[in-house]
């Protein structure tokens, strides 16, 4: 466990502003800052930050939390990946977490990466001395420079040219980072030899495993990957996401091709916007990742037939993770080409044309399943609509589902309802509520909007607060408990005291006020507000005890009453 105390030194010490521009730039709006949402699609910025109550927060899809939820949310990082990097970021160490040797592979983890970077840190410098792998490069028409920018390398032929990078050759973590491999006799050698190699990275820039292709056209396998590793899915990455972050952006789109040559020569002809699926099929994982950069998806597979199928399975694989705002579409190439070689011959604008013709998914959709199928007979009819149904039923995305929908009735010959009551389809979505009625709120209760002040100011505490909280109800032993943190650090910042409360508090309390701070007016008076809301909640309290008084006193007969208890009770009574 990494100590409380240190991730609350650490969010004070971290801005929020500046970890999140690193990945969304942000512009300056008033108190805050804005951006498009990166967690949803959109078009005009509903992401704001906060630097003073350092939280972030989506009024469009209400996505919310501190610099580390940033982190967790969209670098894909667990908490305390999180809490490493952001650590990292303002220079702190972070204090051992544990001597416990269960905790042991996370050390591996770190251990793999290192032995990762360091690999491809020598494959790099292997290939300036390679006049062959350059000049392999160079007659695929790629520059030095683009080289670079993917950080190629080469594998010297020979087996254990590692060693000179890990003196330690038998340590375990190589052969777990897919580096080397051991044979039958026990015997280890490098797994990969005489080839050019592509470094595959995370979204935040780490090498997590390679690709490597061969030189020699008669060699086999032509490109040799690295295994799967604790670090490495080929399911879960893309190949150039990281070099193509920002060009993703700036274009609004990414293109999805096949191989590692295709991302790096149309980014050769200035096409950066490119990333593979690494030999597996897309999955809708990747999907999902790529939507929460762009909300343009276009594929361009090889012409030949394999990258035909790639093509449909992508597309079937799409179909759970769609979203009405999304564009999908399919741009397939003349049978000969894949985008290297069509880019290669017809240039950057010629490419970026086809695009703008690609097929969308709808009308792919619908011509694949029509390719071998004249919709003529009766039977060819409800083939078409029994294949239609598998696809049907996955799309949840309503707009989408309804027009598909539509479509593929208007193609069978039947009415809608008639298609319904064959397929038994489920009932598309309800269209999702507007932002706007989401944000519809509750008047906050006088307890939460104490709570949300010291939150933002937290030296206006005093111990006597804590006797506002007087039941055990939830939102008293929020008060309480938020008194006690901001009186026990009273410099904090809003997200530090929200962070060390959190383990203490009601889930669904807690979220309410995170969502009610962002919505708290920055520029309010809080300090005469919150005077206000103490002479509240201090006449609530003496009500309280007031009426439990009273019950007490009437409880009792008359007659045993004292003088001095007669006087309360008449001024009790009076005072209701
Ligand atoms: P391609 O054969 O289309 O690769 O395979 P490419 O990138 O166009 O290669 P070049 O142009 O011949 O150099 C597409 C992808 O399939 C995977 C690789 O990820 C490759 O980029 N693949 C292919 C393998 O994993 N192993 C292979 O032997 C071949
Ligand atoms: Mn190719």
């Amino acid at each position: 466990m990494i100590p409380e105390s240190f991730i609350q030194e650490l969010l004070n010490r971290v801005d929020i502003v500046d970890v999140i521009d690193k990945s969304v730039p942000l512009k300056k709006a008033g108190a805050n800052y804005s951006a498009c949402c990166p967690f949803h699609n959109e078009k005009s910025p509903s992401f704001t930050v906060s630097p003073t109550k350092q939280f972030y927060h989506c009024f469009g899809c209400g996505a919310h939390g501190t610099a580390l939820g940033f982190l967790m949310e969209y670098a894909g990082l667990s908490f305390v990946e999180a809490v490493h990097e952001l650590a990292k970021n303002v220079g702190m160490i972070v204090p051992q977490e544990t001597r416990d040797p269960e905790k042991a592979p996370q050390k591996t983890v770190v251990g793999l990466q290192e032995s990762l970077q360091q690999a491809a840190n020598f494959y790099k410098s292997e290939l300036k001395k390679s006049e062959r792998a350059i000049a392999y490069l160079k007659a695929r028409g790629l520059s030095g420079t683009i080289a670079a920018k993917f950080q190629i390398g080469y594998a010297p032929a020979g087996w254990q040219n590692l060693q000179t990078v890990f003196p330690n050759y038998e340590n375990e973590a190589l052969t777990v980072a897919g580096l080397v491999v051991t044979n039958e006799q026990g015997k280890r050698y490098d797994r990969f030899r005489d080839r050019i190699m592509f470094p595959i990275h995370d979204q935040k820039g780490r090498v997590i495993g390679f690709g490597g292709r061969v030189i020699n056209p008669e060699d086999t396998p032509k490109y040799y990957n690295s295994p799967e590793t604790p670090l490495f899915q080929k399911g879960h990455e893309l190949y150039g996401l990281f070099v193509a972050r920002r060009a993703i952006r700036d274009a609004g789109r990414v293109l999805v091709v096949e191989g590692y040559m295709d991302v790096v020569a149309l980014a050769q002809y200035g096409i950066e916007y490119a990333v593979a699926a690494l030999g597996t099929a897309t999955t809708p994982f990747h999907i999902t990742k790529l939507m929460r950069q762009t909300d343009e998806i276009v594929f361009s597979f090889d012409g030949d037939n394999a990258g035909r199928t790639a093509a449909w399975r992508a597309a079937m694989n799409a179909l759970p993770a769609l979203s009405d705002g999304l564009k999908l579409r399919f741009l397939f190439l003349p049978k000969e080409h894949d985008p290297d070689s069509y880019v290669r011959e017809f240039g950057k604008e010629a490419f970026e044309r086809e695009m703008q013709n690609a097929m969308p998914l709808s009308q792919y959709i619908i011509q694949h399943l029509s390719e071998d199928n004249p919709l003529q007979s009766q039977e060819d009819k409800v083939k078409f609509l029994n294949d239609a149904e598998p696809i049907l039923k996955q799309i949840s995305a309503p707009r989408f589902a309804l027009l598909l929908r539509k479509r593929v009735a208007e193609l069978a010959q039947v009415s809608a309802q008639e298609m319904q009551s064959m397929l038994k389809l489920p009932a598309p979505n309800k269209i999702a509520p507007k932002a706007a009625a989401r944000q519809m709120r509750s008047p906050v209760s006088i307890k939460k909007r104490f709570v949300l002040m010291l939150l933002m100011q937290p030296q206006l505490a005093k111990p006597e607060h804590l006797a506002f909280a007087q039941t055990s109800h939830e939102e008293d032993t929020m008060l309480k408990v938020v008194v006690e943190a901001a009186l026990s650090q009273p410099q904090s910042k809003p997200a530090t005291l929200l962070h060390s409360i959190a383990p203490n508090i009601d889930a669904r309390l807690l979220n309410e006020i995170q969502r009610e701070l962002h919505l708290l007016d920055e520029t309010l008076d809080i300090a005469l507000e919150f005077s206000g809301a103490c002479t509240q909640l201090r006449d609530m309290m003496e009500d309280v005890r007031d009426n439990h008084l009273l019950n007490l006193l009437k409880e009792k007969p008359l007659a045993l009453l004292t003088d001095e208890e007669r006087a309360l009770l008449k001024k009790l009574t009076v005072k209701r």
